[in-house]
């Protein structure tokens, strides 16, 4: 609500794979463009299930900066960043810790669903456990507005929302804010006082949403205001108090329809994946060897696409000419499976062509990445301290 800024993190696992591209950084691709973006490394979330190989950590973060930066993602559009580089997302973390219910935070789905799959790691941590606060702090101290997940993480989103309200109620309230949310309004000149008043009681009569945007939209342009009291007004709109945190919507991010080489989701635990700047001999061998339809045992049996994995390629790399050429091919073992496969090795090498060109000069220069992130903390840094000093400010915590 304060700026249309779009957050969102990646835990670093390791080199990417076409899934991520696919899935996310395609998007993140198409929103540098629309918004302000940050874009950061996880690190410390990592942590939380991976605390016993601090050894792969760094590697893995650099792996992945260069293959966003070779997925197409422009550090002059967006700031990209290391989460533990900017420590005030600890400090929030901490901060709102003392007003999260602990029942709030068992009753996370991801939490005992991911404790039951990596049942070999012992996940009873207070860490695990804060997995979701911290990403609450993540974006809550960017006061994001936008935050692109996938589905899976709609519940922290959720959850952050949660938080942000809880925050507000317990410390956005103080004395005599009636007055000064009304002496705030008379500084928006007296048309707009007028309009302000008109949409807030259209908005706490009728819970009439579009006003609720109008209102927001019309204090959101009153850049004049000191934002003590801009924040008063966001927060009067709606009777309550002072909104100090925003709550951000998730931006749901249709799920990838990219097949792993066994016809699963693409993922590193199946050991399925094609990685974005692979080498081209690899990715043909991959794609060469590939199970196909288990039917066409001989080059004259017909098959079917519907249970080939090689066909889930095609509907993402192929044009309907193309696909029509399959069906008909396979099904009239008109085609051989390797005749079937060579566009698709030819469609992901001509993809991962300009990945692998932008990536040369970082593989070459490592310095280059390491001063791209070093401007990027630097930025997000300054982002970050503003909302922790009103946030210290609101809890008492600014000493003089
Ligand atoms: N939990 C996210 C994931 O596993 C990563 C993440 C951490 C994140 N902090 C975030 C995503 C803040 C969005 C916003 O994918
Ligand atoms: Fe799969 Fe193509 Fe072979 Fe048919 S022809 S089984 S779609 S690889």
């Amino acid at each position: 609500m304060f700026a249309n800024r779009v957050l969102s993190g990646m835990r670093p696992t390791g080199a990417l794979h076409l899934g991520h591209y696919h899935g996310v950084l395609k998007n993140w691709v198409r929103l540098q463009h629309e918004y302000e973006c940050l874009y950061f490394v996880a690190d410390w979330h990592a942590l939380t299930t991976h605390y016993d190989t601090p050894d792969v950590i760094e590697r893995h973060v650099w792996d992945m900066v260069i293959d966003w930066l070779a997925s197409g993602i422009d550090p002059a559009q967006a700031t990209l960043f290391i989460q533990s580089r900017v420590p005030e997302h600890a400090e929030l973390h901490l901060l709102l810790s003392m007003v999260t219910p602990l029942g709030w935070l068992e009753r996370i789905p991801t939490y005992k669903d991911q404790q039951e799959k990596l049942a070999e790691k012992d996940l009873a941590t207070y860490g695990f456990l804060g997995y979701p606060l911290l990403q609450s702090a993540d974006i809550l101290i960017y006061r994001a507005s936008m935050v692109p997940v996938g589905e899976d993480q709609v519940p922290h989103v959720e959850f952050t929302r949660e938080i942000a309200r809880r925050f507000n109620h317990v410390f956005g309230r103080e004395e005599g804010f009636e007055q000064k949310a009304e002496a705030a309004i008379k500084k928006l000149g007296a048309k707009r006082a007028r309009l302000y008043r008109q949409l807030r009681t259209k908005f706490m009569e009728k819970g009439d949403a579009e006003a609720l945007a109008a209102a927001r939209a019309l204090v959101e342009e009153a850049q004049n205001l000191p934002m003590g009291d801009r924040e008063r007004l966001f927060g009067y709109i709606e009777g309550g108090g002072k909104v100090l945190l925003s709550e951000p919507q998730a931006l749901l991010t249709e799920a990838s329809r990219m097949p792993g080489l066994d016809g699963q989701k693409m993922s590193k635990s199946y050991d399925n994946t094609i990685s974005l700047r692979e080498d081209a001999d690899s990715v043909a061998k991959k794609i060469r060897t590939m199970p196909t339809d288990p039917a066409r045992v001989k080059r004259s049996d017909p098959g079917d696409p519907a249970k080939c994995p090689v066909w889930q390629f095609h509907l993402v790399y192929s044009d309907d000419k193309r696909k029509e050429w399959v069906q008909q091919g396979c099904r009239s073992a008109g085609i051989g499976c390797l005749e079937c496969k060579q566009p698709v090795i030819d469609a992901v090498l001509e993809e991962q062509k300009p990945m692998r060109e932008r990536a040369e000069r970082y593989v070459a220069d490592p310095t280059l990445v390491r001063s791209i992130i070093a401007d990027g903390c630097e930025k997000a840094r300054k982002l970050a301290q503003e909302t922790l000093r009103e946030v210290k400010e609101a809890m008492g915590l600014i000493y003089s």
